[in-house]
């Protein structure tokens, strides 16, 4: 889903206000019920009182309890008093008599109170005779609510101060934990270790920092295939430079020596233009891995192309047949005339180098819909079939993979040093193209040699 985050982080934010909102009203609500009633022990001692009163009443008379009742007041600091009520109809009415049951002056000692009135409620507690009633006004001991004002300050400042406090850590920790992971990976990767990455769980997420891991992982992947094979590439060149590099020495000594100095000049230019090709070509390399460019400037006829490249190579090997079938022209646009004869020059020199002398190599174009095919045919010893994808790496060579198996070529066929076919597979794909490889088989079976396809966009 789109924004998962935002969501997310939405539906924590209303949701949990609005249950902080509706926790907080309920809380106090329930806290100021709870503090609406007379405690215990006050209500079984105004009970007391009435039963009291009552007493002094019934056996002492008014005098009596007219002395206690000051006394009372005096001690509880409020108003009380007995008092008579007497319900008479009139005007030919008539009360119900759950109704005259049920008259009061003041308040059951077990009813609610009013915690916001200023003054104390009146108190009420019946005579067995149900119309003499024994009243007192609430005394400021017993008024309930006392911490009211504390509970109220707990309830809306300090509570809804911590959930917002445990609410924004929560959102923080949801937010910060993945950037904190992506934080230590990045670390790490910076500091060398390229097979971090930050896969699951930061992957279960699926919200955009889901979309980050994702495009750090992805990126990670391609710098450290980008390092790996810049690493790789610089090793096997250091490797390959060796040769040369002992044939030069070789070489001066034999000037130091004085020793065929003429022969040995000659060696010397010829390994400083293998060392220089050896070279650039890794560089050209290393700059198409790299880069991954798109070459696009040129418009040019490919048919004209492939005939030069192939008048030089049938110079260079007078004893191989290299026949061609092309159309008459095959205009290709936004491509690159270099990157291009340089591949296909490579593939038709491997075809001719491989192939026996006096036998043929063929170059066929043909136009397809939206592209041209060139397929070159040799009848060399082929590829073995787990090696079709390997010709195409850097420094990869057949003869060295398998030295057992030395496959059989001609007089001309010093094998290079392994970096025609790799700068051939960057070129094409730089140009939007593509080549593969595959072994040309008889109906025996039998390979007959080695198929190059190249397919180049028109
Ligand atoms: N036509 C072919 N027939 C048989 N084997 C081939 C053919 N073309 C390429 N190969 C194998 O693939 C390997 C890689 O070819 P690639 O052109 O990349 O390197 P190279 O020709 O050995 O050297 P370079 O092209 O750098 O001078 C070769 O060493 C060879 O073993
Ligand atoms: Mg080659």
């Amino acid at each position: 889903m789109k924004n998962q985050l935002f969501w997310r982080l939405c539906a924590i934010i209303a949701f949990g206000t609005v249950l902080l909102f509706w926790a907080i009203d309920w809380l106090t609500s329930r806290t100021e019920t709870s503090m609406s009633f007379i405690a215990k022990e006050h209500q079984q001692q105004l009970l007391a009182y009435g039963r009291q009163a009552e007493q002094i009443y019934n056996q002492d008379g008014t005098e009596a309890l007219a002395i206690w009742l000051k006394e009372l007041q005096q001690k509880e600091q409020t108003w009380a008093a007995v008092v008579t009520s007497k319900l008479s109809p009139f005007a030919d009415t008539s009360l119900p008599n759950d109704y005259i049951e049920r008259f009061r002056l003041g308040r059951d000692v077990e009813w609610k109170i009013h915690l916001y009135f200023q003054e104390n409620p009146t108190m009420e507690v019946p005579f067995a005779d149900a119309s003499t009633h024994f009243l007192i006004q609430l005394p400021n001991r017993m008024r309930p609510g006392a911490f009211l004002a504390y509970a109220n300050l707990l309830l809306q400042i300090a509570l809804p101060l911590v959930l917002l406090c445990i609410l924004s850590f929560v959102l923080y920790q949801h937010v910060m934990a993945p950037l904190r992971k992506l934080e230590k990976v990045t670390k790490e990767f910076s500091e060398g270790k390229l097979d971090v990455r930050i896969n699951a769980p930061l992957h279960e997420r699926n919200d955009e920092l889901t979309r980050l891991a994702l495009t750090f992982d992805q990126m990670a992947d391609r710098i450290s295939k980008l390092i790996h094979n810049q690493r790789r590439l610089l090793a096997d060149l250091s490797h390959e430079l060796r040769t040369p590099l002992t044939r030069i020495d070789m070489a001066i000594d034999f000037v130091e020596q004085k020793l065929s100095p003429e022969q040995a000049l000659e060696r010397l230019r010829y390994e400083a233009a293998t060392m220089r090709s050896l070279v650039e070509d890794t560089l050209t390399l290393a700059w198409l891995n790299t880069e991954s460019p798109r070459l696009n400037s040129d418009d040019f006829d490919l048919v004209e192309l492939i005939q030069v490249i192939c008048e030089d190579a049938r110079f260079e090997y007078p004893d191989r047949i290299l026949t061609t079938e092309l159309p008459e022209h095959s205009l290709i646009t936004h491509s690159s005339q270099l990157a291009l004869g340089q591949a296909v020059e490579n593939v038709i020199r491997n075809a001719l180098r491989y192939t026996p002398s006096q036998s043929e190599v063929k170059v066929l174009l043909t136009h397809l819909e939206s592209k041209y095919e060139l397929v070159i045919t040799d009848q060399g010893p082929g590829v073995p079939e787990d090696m079709l994808s390997d010709i195409f790496k850097p420094f990869f060579r057949v003869d060295k993979a398998r030295a057992s198996e030395r496959i059989l070529t001609n007089t001309n066929n010093s094998s290079g040093f392994g970096l025609g076919l790799a700068l051939a597979h960057r070129q094409i794909a730089a140009i939007g193209g593509s080549i593969k490889a595959l072994n040309y088989r008889g109906e025996s079976g039998k390979v007959l040699g080695l198929q190059i396809i190249i397919n180049i966009p028109s």
